[in-house]
Protein backbone atom coordinates (compact mmCIF):
# COMPACT_ATOMS: atom_id res chain seq x y z
CA UNK A 1 0.00 0.00 0.00
CA UNK A 2 1.34 3.40 -1.19
CA UNK A 3 1.13 5.81 2.37
CA UNK A 4 1.40 9.12 1.82
CA UNK A 5 2.64 10.77 4.85
CA UNK A 6 3.45 14.36 3.56
CA UNK A 7 2.45 17.09 6.23
CA UNK A 8 -1.50 18.62 4.77
CA UNK A 9 -2.85 21.86 5.83
CA UNK A 10 -6.46 22.21 5.11
CA UNK A 11 -7.52 25.36 3.02
CA UNK A 12 -10.92 26.19 2.21
CA UNK A 13 -12.15 23.05 2.08
CA UNK A 14 -9.00 21.91 0.47
CA UNK A 15 -5.43 19.73 0.94
CA UNK A 16 -2.19 21.39 0.49
CA UNK A 17 0.85 19.37 0.26
CA UNK A 18 4.61 19.67 -0.80
CA UNK A 19 4.97 18.64 -4.27
CA UNK A 20 7.70 15.72 -4.45
CA UNK A 21 9.08 14.22 -7.71
CA UNK A 22 6.20 11.75 -7.73
CA UNK A 23 3.90 14.04 -8.78
CA UNK A 24 5.39 15.16 -11.64
CA UNK A 25 4.14 12.82 -13.54
CA UNK A 26 0.48 14.31 -12.63
CA UNK A 27 2.05 17.64 -13.11
CA UNK A 28 3.26 17.30 -16.14
CA UNK A 29 0.20 15.62 -17.72
CA UNK A 30 -1.62 18.84 -16.51
CA UNK A 31 0.90 21.45 -18.15
CA UNK A 32 0.75 19.86 -21.31
CA UNK A 33 -2.99 20.13 -21.28
CA UNK A 34 -3.09 24.50 -19.61
CA UNK A 35 0.10 25.67 -21.18
CA UNK A 36 1.01 26.88 -24.50
CA UNK A 37 4.61 26.67 -23.34
CA UNK A 38 4.33 24.10 -21.07
CA UNK A 39 7.41 23.26 -18.44
CA UNK A 40 9.09 20.23 -18.70
CA UNK A 41 10.17 17.70 -16.73
CA UNK A 42 13.54 18.76 -16.07
CA UNK A 43 11.84 22.52 -15.17
CA UNK A 44 10.59 20.70 -12.53
CA UNK A 45 13.75 18.64 -11.14
CA UNK A 46 15.66 22.12 -11.44
CA UNK A 47 12.81 23.66 -9.40
CA UNK A 48 13.04 20.40 -6.58
CA UNK A 49 16.92 20.78 -6.58
CA UNK A 50 17.18 24.38 -6.16
CA UNK A 51 14.87 24.16 -3.04
CA UNK A 52 11.58 26.35 -4.47
CA UNK A 53 8.54 26.15 -2.31
CA UNK A 54 6.79 23.85 -4.50
CA UNK A 55 2.75 22.71 -3.69
CA UNK A 56 -0.29 20.63 -4.87
CA UNK A 57 -3.91 21.08 -3.69
CA UNK A 58 -6.33 18.00 -3.64
CA UNK A 59 -9.87 17.45 -2.66
CA UNK A 60 -11.33 14.42 -2.38
CA UNK A 61 -7.80 12.99 -3.31
CA UNK A 62 -8.02 14.24 -6.75
CA UNK A 63 -5.07 17.32 -7.32
CA UNK A 64 -6.79 20.40 -7.93
CA UNK A 65 -3.72 22.37 -9.01
CA UNK A 66 -0.14 23.33 -8.11
CA UNK A 67 2.00 25.81 -7.81
CA UNK A 68 6.05 26.46 -7.40
CA UNK A 69 7.49 30.18 -5.50
CA UNK A 70 11.12 30.95 -5.58
CA UNK A 71 11.87 33.13 -1.83
CA UNK A 72 14.81 36.46 -3.51
CA UNK A 73 15.94 38.17 -0.09
CA UNK A 74 12.63 39.45 1.10
CA UNK A 75 10.49 38.60 -2.07
CA UNK A 76 8.46 35.79 -3.32
CA UNK A 77 8.47 34.96 -7.02
CA UNK A 78 5.66 33.23 -8.18
CA UNK A 79 7.10 30.75 -10.89
CA UNK A 80 3.59 28.56 -11.87
CA UNK A 81 0.13 28.16 -11.30
CA UNK A 82 -1.86 25.77 -12.85
CA UNK A 83 -5.46 23.95 -12.51
CA UNK A 84 -6.37 20.58 -14.50
CA UNK A 85 -8.46 22.23 -17.36
CA UNK A 86 -11.68 20.10 -16.12
CA UNK A 87 -11.42 21.49 -12.78
CA UNK A 88 -10.75 25.36 -13.20
CA UNK A 89 -13.29 27.62 -12.58
CA UNK A 90 -14.36 26.40 -9.07
CA UNK A 91 -12.10 28.18 -6.87
CA UNK A 92 -8.78 26.49 -6.36
CA UNK A 93 -6.81 28.70 -8.11
CA UNK A 94 -7.99 31.31 -5.85
CA UNK A 95 -7.18 28.79 -2.36
CA UNK A 96 -4.16 27.80 -3.89
CA UNK A 97 -2.90 31.79 -4.48
CA UNK A 98 -4.39 32.61 -1.03
CA UNK A 99 -2.02 29.47 0.63
CA UNK A 100 0.99 30.82 -1.45
CA UNK A 101 0.28 34.65 -0.59
CA UNK A 102 -0.16 33.15 3.26
CA UNK A 103 3.11 31.40 3.48
CA UNK A 104 4.94 34.55 2.24
CA UNK A 105 3.54 36.56 4.64
CA UNK A 106 4.54 34.19 7.42
CA UNK A 107 7.81 33.98 6.10
CA UNK A 108 8.24 37.43 6.37
CA UNK A 109 8.67 38.36 2.49
CA UNK A 110 7.36 42.24 1.54
CA UNK A 111 6.00 41.42 -1.64
CA UNK A 112 5.11 38.56 -4.10
CA UNK A 113 5.65 39.12 -7.81
CA UNK A 114 4.94 37.36 -10.75
CA UNK A 115 4.87 37.63 -14.48
CA UNK A 116 1.46 37.26 -16.85
CA UNK A 117 0.51 37.68 -20.60
CA UNK A 118 -1.99 40.36 -21.27
CA UNK A 119 -3.74 37.57 -23.04
CA UNK A 120 -4.86 35.52 -19.97
CA UNK A 121 -8.00 36.94 -18.80
CA UNK A 122 -8.48 34.10 -16.38
CA UNK A 123 -5.08 34.60 -15.14
CA UNK A 124 -5.55 37.97 -14.96
CA UNK A 125 -9.02 37.63 -13.44
CA UNK A 126 -7.42 35.68 -10.35
CA UNK A 127 -4.63 37.80 -9.68
CA UNK A 128 -6.65 41.18 -9.59
CA UNK A 129 -9.28 38.78 -7.11
CA UNK A 130 -6.11 38.10 -5.06
CA UNK A 131 -5.16 41.89 -4.59
CA UNK A 132 -2.57 41.93 -7.06
CA UNK A 133 -1.59 45.12 -8.97
CA UNK A 134 0.19 45.76 -12.15
CA UNK A 135 3.70 47.48 -11.72
CA UNK A 136 5.05 47.37 -14.89
CA UNK A 137 5.75 45.67 -18.30
CA UNK A 138 8.53 43.17 -20.21
CA UNK A 139 8.61 44.10 -23.79
CA UNK A 140 8.21 41.09 -25.86
CA UNK A 141 9.00 38.89 -23.04
CA UNK A 142 7.07 35.62 -24.41
CA UNK A 143 6.82 33.75 -26.96
CA UNK A 144 3.59 33.15 -29.25
CA UNK A 145 2.67 31.17 -32.45
CA UNK A 146 3.03 34.06 -34.33
CA UNK A 147 5.55 36.57 -32.80
CA UNK A 148 6.12 37.88 -29.15
CA UNK A 149 4.01 38.93 -26.48
CA UNK A 150 4.77 41.70 -23.88
CA UNK A 151 4.83 40.17 -20.02
CA UNK A 152 2.59 42.22 -17.40
CA UNK A 153 4.85 42.17 -14.14
CA UNK A 154 2.69 42.15 -10.91
CA UNK A 155 3.26 42.72 -6.93
CA UNK A 156 1.03 42.06 -4.35
CA UNK A 157 2.52 44.15 -1.24
CA UNK A 158 2.40 41.90 2.25
CA UNK A 159 2.56 44.51 4.85
C1 LIG B 1 -5.34 30.83 -14.01
C2 LIG B 1 -5.91 29.59 -13.31
C3 LIG B 1 -4.84 29.02 -12.36
C4 LIG B 1 -7.16 30.00 -12.49
O1 LIG B 1 -7.57 28.88 -11.73
P1 LIG B 1 -9.12 28.63 -11.40
O2 LIG B 1 -9.19 27.56 -10.39
O3 LIG B 1 -9.87 28.42 -12.65
O4 LIG B 1 -9.50 30.04 -10.77
P2 LIG B 1 -10.74 30.36 -9.82
O5 LIG B 1 -11.84 29.39 -10.05
O6 LIG B 1 -10.22 30.49 -8.41
O7 LIG B 1 -11.17 31.79 -10.37
C5 LIG B 1 -10.40 32.96 -10.12
C6 LIG B 1 -10.94 34.10 -10.93
O8 LIG B 1 -10.65 33.85 -12.32
C7 LIG B 1 -11.86 33.89 -13.07
N1 LIG B 1 -11.75 32.93 -14.15
C8 LIG B 1 -11.49 31.61 -14.04
N2 LIG B 1 -11.46 31.05 -15.26
C9 LIG B 1 -11.70 32.06 -16.14
C10 LIG B 1 -11.80 32.14 -17.55
N3 LIG B 1 -11.62 31.05 -18.32
N4 LIG B 1 -12.05 33.34 -18.13
C11 LIG B 1 -12.21 34.44 -17.38
N5 LIG B 1 -12.11 34.43 -16.03
C12 LIG B 1 -11.88 33.25 -15.43
C13 LIG B 1 -12.94 33.54 -12.07
O9 LIG B 1 -14.21 34.03 -12.48
C14 LIG B 1 -12.45 34.25 -10.84
O10 LIG B 1 -12.68 35.64 -10.91
P3 LIG B 1 -13.83 36.32 -10.03
O11 LIG B 1 -13.45 36.09 -8.62
O12 LIG B 1 -13.74 37.76 -10.44
O13 LIG B 1 -15.08 35.62 -10.41
C15 LIG B 1 -6.35 28.51 -14.34
O14 LIG B 1 -7.22 29.11 -15.26
C16 LIG B 1 -5.19 27.87 -15.08
O15 LIG B 1 -4.59 26.90 -14.59
N6 LIG B 1 -4.87 28.39 -16.29
C17 LIG B 1 -3.79 27.80 -17.10
C18 LIG B 1 -2.44 28.00 -16.47
C19 LIG B 1 -2.12 29.48 -16.30
O16 LIG B 1 -2.40 30.30 -17.17
N7 LIG B 1 -1.50 29.80 -15.14
C20 LIG B 1 -1.15 31.18 -14.84
C21 LIG B 1 0.09 31.64 -15.51
S1 LIG B 1 1.50 30.68 -14.99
Amino acid sequence: MNVDRRKVKRQHGRDVMEMTPDDFDAVLATEAQVHAQPWTRGQFQDSFSAGHSMWIMRKAGVMVGYAVTMAVVDEVHLLNISVPADSQGHGHGSALLSYMIEQAWQEDAKRVLLEVRPSNVAALALYARCGFKEIGRRRSYYATFNGREDAIVMARELS
